[in-house]
């Protein structure tokens, strides 16, 4: 059994790529962050079998020796952990830089001097800033248009050059807006879903303009693993977009959504969810043709059959009361 680690491993997407590697038969090292209420995140909600494959290691990406500890010995390291919202990085950046740039300098700096045989990086399709061109390939040009995504294009520089300049056999993945069980409500899907199962018929949202490709947990996790075991020559030192190509607005969502839980809802646009003018990412839609050809990954999961999923799990009373529906989640 081969031993890999991610770190970010109680999150939202962690936690999925987790069970994805333990069902390929992997013993995981799951990096948690350390916080005195002692809480796995979502780890704590996976089934016994899995996690008699994880071991979890309380740790922080920003301190090099818990990397170091967390990385030693594995075959492969999945790299996460980052701090995601775009509304608090408005109000923490450094804090941001100090995750997303120095925790990836950590996690390169262990996986090169420990000389472990693969990394994988999460950048994301933020990064690219609204589209200039569509579908965005990987040669779009990159616009950070806020701090979150500065600080995660700062880290994926930083993964190009580990590469270029000491070979760390390092792959970038790119995943554009994904969707699915566990996500918080930092994310527009879980902000519509939750609040209406949580009994609300006028919702509250941001801007419903701007136009994303969401694509389902399940199939982000798959890219993953397809990235982390795909044979070197084909997929390292190279940065592969994960998305669906396709396309739909805020509010387009909104009404699906609505139909699916059938429902109709009433919705309420809120100021403080609204972004700055300049800093609002307009229209992301994703060209994952590189990734399809290197590898043979291609998305499983329609929309609609993604929203039936995340709908199923917001639905569970278990589930919806780990989430504050009443309050903007920053
Ligand atoms: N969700 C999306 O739509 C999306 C899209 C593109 C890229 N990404 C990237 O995917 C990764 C996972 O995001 P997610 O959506 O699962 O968010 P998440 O917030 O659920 O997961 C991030 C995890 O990182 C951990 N973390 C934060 N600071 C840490 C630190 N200092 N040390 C150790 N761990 C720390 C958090 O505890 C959390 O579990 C991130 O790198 C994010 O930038 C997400």
């Amino acid at each position: 059994m081969s031993s890999v680690a991610v770190t970010g491993a109680e999150g939202f997407i962690g936690s999925h790529l987790v069970e994805t590697l333990v069902a390929d038969g992997h013993h995981v090292r799951a990096m948690v962050q350390y916080n005195s209420f002692s809480s796995f995140g979502w780890l704590e909600t996976l089934s016994p079998e899995v996690l008699d494959s994880v071991e979890i290691v309380l740790g922080d990406v920003r301190d090099p020796g818990s990397v170091n500890g967390l990385v030693k010995g594995t075959e492969a390291v999945y790299h996460l952990a980052a701090l995601i919202a775009i509304p608090y990085s408005y109000r923490a950046p450094h804090s941001y830089v100090d995750t997303n740039v120095t925790g990836t300098l950590n996690v390169l700096e262990a996986v090169r001097h420990l000389e472990i045989p693969r990394l994988v990086h999460t950048s994301t399709s933020e990064t690219y800033g609204t589209a200039q061109t569509v579908p965005i390939t990987e040669d779009h040009p990159i616009n950070t248009q806020s701090p979150y995504a500065a600080s995660k294009a700062g880290g994926d520089r930083l993964a190009d050059s580990y590469h270029a300049s000491f070979e760390t056999p390092v792959v970038t993945l790119r995943p554009f807006n994904t969707f699915g069980p566990r996500q918080s409500m930092r994310a527009v899907i879980p902000t519509v879903i939750a609040q209406v199962a949580a009994g609300q018929t006028e919702i509250t949202l941001g801007d419903l303009r701007p136009t994303r490709d969401f694509m389902f947990v399940k199939d982000t996790a798959n890219a993953f693993r397809t990235v982390g075991t795909a044979p070197a020559e084909t997929v390292v030192g190279r940065t592969f977009n994960a998305g669906t190509g396709g396309e739909i607005s805020v509010g387009d969502l909104v009404t699906l959504v609505g139909k699916l839980m059938g429902v109709d809802l009433l919705v309420k646009e809120d100021e403080q969810r609204i972004r700055p003018t300049n800093s609002e990412v307009m229209r992301l839609v994703a060209d994952a043709t590189r990734l399809r050809e290197a590898t043979g990954w291609a998305p499983l999961f329609s929309l609609e059959q993604g929203l039936e999923q995340t709908i199923e799990f917001f639905r569970d009373p278990a589930n919806l009361a780990r989430y504050k529906t009443d309050i903007y989640n920053v």
